[in-house]
């Protein structure tokens, strides 16, 4: 039996929420391992919804352990604001089941107004960022300045590196025209939430460790999706962590061997948010029938997302770059009623035919999609949990996508609940 590492394998929301809390019920613990509140995965038991942003999706499963690793950026007034949200939904969280790396870095106030600040400064080039203070905690944790979770627990040594940390951004938030912030105000708003904090505070390697050892199986929940990877995505236009499987290892604290099948989570057509290069976007009807089909607003930021045909070609370069070994196909019922499908197989740029997204931001931006057109289907696959169930057009279409991509659909989801899903082959005994 091995771990499961699930990644997003396009810009994002791809319902990397719904299939961790749906195979939770086979993992024990379920550890995040990267991004932060920008993320924002939704949930749909029995009709009831979650829409967790920094909790584990299994954390709606009673008995099971949640874990925010070392690699995921923590605002603490965002993860008690969200604990006490899902609280009042009924969920149980204690000390007991949520576990806090002590060594992952905070986001504090001044990495929200400097994300902002530095957004408005880049005009025409905005990245279109959450405006949560990724991008700058991020920054700040390579750049050794970090404040993390631990720190919270050493008074004399948060207060020094606060005023260090302050004053730097300060400095930033003066030459930006923006208004400056008081570090002595910081430190007393963290005192007053270190001891709820702490209480979950936990060395998240050896919890990791033991679990490993007593035969305990682990689920790893990505954020994002490849091509918001800080290396492998549509550089600049993505976030700043990596989102590959190869993350669960740094930003959980456990061997690259522990990490199991790597389960891609694939929306059956792409979604982006925010700006940047989207070769399959359709500006016409078609997105918009994609979008208002597919509820496709996001989570976090309430911002409309932009809507296209399923890039195969940038699927496989997420296959490869990310260290996928199949795939979870989700939202296929919103394709139900369409007469034709577009799948798009490569790209044409400067005249010549290429099947991989080039790293160059104008390649990138000229890239022209080459489709396939295939036949749709009038059936309904909503709420199918079946593969018997779906009409003979999906199941061609799903086929013919594991053709595409050179990976197999070990899942697939039919409908925002848990239960409407198809299992194909179970990730844990692969
Ligand atoms: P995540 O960020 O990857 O977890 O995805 P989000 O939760 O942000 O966005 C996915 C949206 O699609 C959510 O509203 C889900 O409830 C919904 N969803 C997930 N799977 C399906 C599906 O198979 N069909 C439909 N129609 N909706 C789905
Ligand atoms: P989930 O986990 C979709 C996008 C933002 C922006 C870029 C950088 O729900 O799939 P950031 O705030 O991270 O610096 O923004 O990344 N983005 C997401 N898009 N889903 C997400 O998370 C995202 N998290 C960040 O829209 O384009
Ligand atoms: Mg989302």
């Amino acid at each position: 039996m091995s771990n499961v590492a699930v990644i997003g394998s396009q810009w994002g929301d791809e319902g990397k929420g719904k299939i961790v809390d749906w195979l939770s019920s086979r993992a024990d613990v379920v550890v995040r391992f990267q991004g932060g509140h920008n993320a924002g995965h939704t949930l749909v038991i029995d009709g009831k919804v979650y829409k967790l942003h920094l909790l584990p999706s299994g954390i709606v499963r009673p008995g099971k352990i949640s874990v925010i690793g070392n690699g995921v950026v923590v605002d603490p007034w965002a993860l008690l604001k969200e604990i006490e949200t899902v609280r009042e939904q009924g969920v149980e969280i204690s000390p007991a089941t949520l576990k806090l790396a002590e060594n992952a870095t905070l986001i504090l106030p001044c990495h929200s107004a400097v994300d902002g600040a530095a957004e408005s400064a880049r005009g025409k080039g905005q990245i279109g960022t959450t405006k949560r203070g990724i991008g700058p905690a991020y920054e700040d944790k390579v750049a050794r300045r970090g404040i993390r979770v631990c720190d919270l627990a050493e008074p004399d040594i948060l207060k020094e590196k606060l005023e260090r940390l302050v004053t730097h951004h300060n400095a930033l938030l003066k030459g930006l025209g923006a208004e400056e912030l008081d570090h002595e105000a910081i430190f007393k708003d963290l005192q007053d939430i270190a001891p709820e904090i702490l209480s979950y505070a936990d060395i998240v390697w050896k919890t990791l460790d033991d679990a490993q050892n007593t035969g305990k199986k682990i689920l790893f929940e990505g954020a994002q999706g490849m091509m918001l990877d800080v290396d492998h995505g549509t550089y600049p236009f993505v976030t700043s962590s990596n989102i590959c499987a190869a993350q669960a290892a740094t930003g959980a604290g456990i061997s690259p061997r522990h990490i199991g099948y790597v389960l891609g989570i694939t929306k059956a057509y792409t979604t982006r948010v925010g700006a940047g290069p989207f070769p399959t976007e359709q500006e016409n009807e078609v997105g918009e029938k994609l979008g208002t089909r597919g509820h496709e607003f996001g989570t976090t930021t309430g911002r409309k997302r932009r809507c296209g045909w399923f890039d195969a070609a940038l699927v496989k370069q997420s296959i490869k770059t990310g260290g996928i070994d199949g795939i979870a196909l989700t939202k296929l019922d919103v394709l139900d009623g369409f007469e034709e499908i577009k799948i798009c197989t490569g790209y044409e740029l400067n005249g010549e035919k290429i099947d991989y997204i080039p790293s160059g931001q104008q390649a990138q931006a000229s890239l022209k999609p080459i489709y396939e057109t295939f036949e749709g289907w009038s059936e309904s696959t909503e709420g199918a949990r079946s593969w018997a169930d779906l009409p003979a057009g999906a199941v061609k279409y799903v086929k013919h996508i594991e053709e595409l991509i050179s990976a197999p659909v070990t899942l697939l989801s039919t409908s925002p609940e848990r239960e409407d899903t198809i299992l194909m082959q179970d990730p844990f005994s692969l």
